[in-house]
């Protein structure tokens, strides 16, 4: 067995800007739908979260000692083009500064392009992705970031989890009023993989050296028995929450089984065939997935009655609402699993299973760009002892070895996150980070940084290059 990961393995850690940066409305940033969210709910609060804006330099000193080999990192759409139209040099100049002080500290910057956030007038002039016209947008957002930052950048991410966002429209702005939930997701899908393509043909032409891919989360589905119902159930799952918009974005083809279960609705989603070439000749270089659990599906029958999928807003094991799509697959728990206080089922296998999947049904190399747990710490005498955490990250680590072992090209690993951030369904409630930040939902405190115990390890785990694992 191969027992160590490849020369190059990129260790990485991620962020996303509106969960990490704060300095939501400074030089010149522009309002985007996660800032129109602010205190919508009792934790979201973009204007300070984590101060990485001011204190990157202190944040990007923690990441070398870490020894963090890459860092994932998300452009903040609005400070580059607060109104989606008109550049603003000052936010370019945050993130220039930002890669010079990566570079300087041996960190390859991983960029995601896209992560939730676009400008809030985009989305209340056209409903944001939509519309076909936010193609145009990202383009400019995206032909900008290669022209600045291309020659010190090598690594590209499109759109951040273009799966799970349709499946949560208030992650990105919403449904606009009037608008079928399920034509909306259709529409959704299409005009981010046109978008996910043209972009993908932009890098191609301005830096035929980087290397660019989408990205999805992806809890793989379990059929809840071995009935042949369940069993179709949990395919079901799979091809409507991931293969769907996968095989749009890696191979330009649609997949029958949704074309079926729209046409059955009333909604034709076949797709022109010149969208569908311009889909397929865009082929990424790698798939990035975000992996923190696993899923169960059992049948649905077409009568019942449709729930969308929920969350856990209190941290009480037992209060997550599971999804149920009359015709498709209703989710359930998995008692062989145990779970976060957030209901997320702990499933490190499960990461072996979906870099399997995924390596078989597209044969592109896989980069994991999100794993982690939404963990309660505690700050006791200025340490942070989240063995929880070590023992999740372990765990996880060593099935994606495995997947290595059985042949599955791996290039990197992102556990989520770098630092606290505002988590995206709990504020600091549910933290991820390896290094802790001082501030509570509603006070931000002195915002000081202190080394949880994961981060000693995972600084042993990258020197050792995953020996340590043994
Ligand atoms: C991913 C998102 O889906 O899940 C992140 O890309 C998010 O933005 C992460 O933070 C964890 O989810 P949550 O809701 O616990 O923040």
């Amino acid at each position: 067995m191969k027992k160590f990961f490849p020369k190059n393995f990129l260790w990485g850690a991620a962020t996303a800007a509106y969960q990490v940066e704060g300095a939501a409305s400074v030089e010149g940033k522009g309002v985007s739908v996660q800032d129109s969210k602010n205190f919508s709910n009792a934790f979201h609060d973009t204007t300070v979260t984590s101060d990485h804006y001011h204190r990157f330099r202190e944040d990007v000193a923690l990441m070398k000692a870490l020894g963090l080999k890459s860092y994932r990192f998300s452009i903040a759409w609005t400070r580059i083009y607060p109104d989606g139209r008109t550049l603003n040099t000052q936010g370019l100049n945050f993130y220039h500064q930002l890669i010079d002080e990566l570079l300087k500290n041996g960190i390859e910057p991983l960029v995601t392009l896209y992560h939730f956030d676009h400008p809030q007038i985009l989305q209340n002039q056209f409903g944001g992705w939509y519309s076909d016209r936010m193609i145009t947008h990202f383009l400019m957002l995206a032909e900008t970031c290669f022209r600045e930052f291309g020659s010190r950048v090598r690594w590209f991410m499109t759109i951040c989890e273009s799966n799970n966002v349709v499946l949560y429209p208030d992650l990105i702005g919403g449904v606009p009023e009037g608008v079928d939930i399920e034509v909306w997701r259709f529409q959704v899908s299409r005009v981010m993989a046109l978008a996910n393509a043209r972009v993908i043909q932009l890098c191609r032409k301005l830096l035929p050296e980087a290397k660019i891919g989408p990205c999805i989360g992806y809890a793989i589905a379990y059929p809840a028995t071995c009935a042949p119902q369940d069993v179709m159930a949990a395919l079901n799952e799979d091809e409507f929450r991931s293969f769907y918009p996968l095989d749009l974005l890696c191979l330009g083809r649609q997949n029958p089984l949704i074309i079926s279960y729209f046409s059955q609705r009333g909604i034709d989603i076949r797709l022109p065939q010149p969208e569908l070439n311009e889909m397929n000749a865009a082929r990424p270089d790698f798939i990035a997935f975000n992996y923190y659990q696993s899923d169960v599906a059992k049948a649905c029958p077409t009568e019942a009655e449709h729930v969308q999928p929920g969350f856990n807003a209190e941290g009480k094991q037992g209060g997550f609402i599971y999804p149920s799509f009359p015709g498709l697959y209703a989710g359930d728990n998995n008692p062989f699993l145990e779970r976060s206080d957030w209901d997320w089922e702990i499933d490190p296998v499960g990461l072996r299973i979906a870099c399997r999947k995924l390596f078989d049904r597209y044969q592109l190399p896989l980069m994991i760009t999100e794993n982690g747990l939404g963990a309660r710490d505690n700050l006791i005498n200025g340490q942070v002892n989240d063995t929880y955490r070590i023992d999740y990250l372990k765990k996880h680590v060593e099935q994606m070895r495995l997947a290595i072992c059985d042949g599955v090209p791996v290039l990197g690993y992102y556990p989520w996150s770098f630092i606290d951030l505002m988590s995206t369904s709990n504020g600091y409630n549910k933290r991820y980070g390896f290094v802790y930040v001082e501030r509570e939902d509603g006070d931000v405190k002195t915002l000081a940084r202190y080394k949880k115990a994961s981060f000693y390890w995972y600084q042993n785990v990258i020197a050792s290059n995953g020996t340590l694992l043994d």
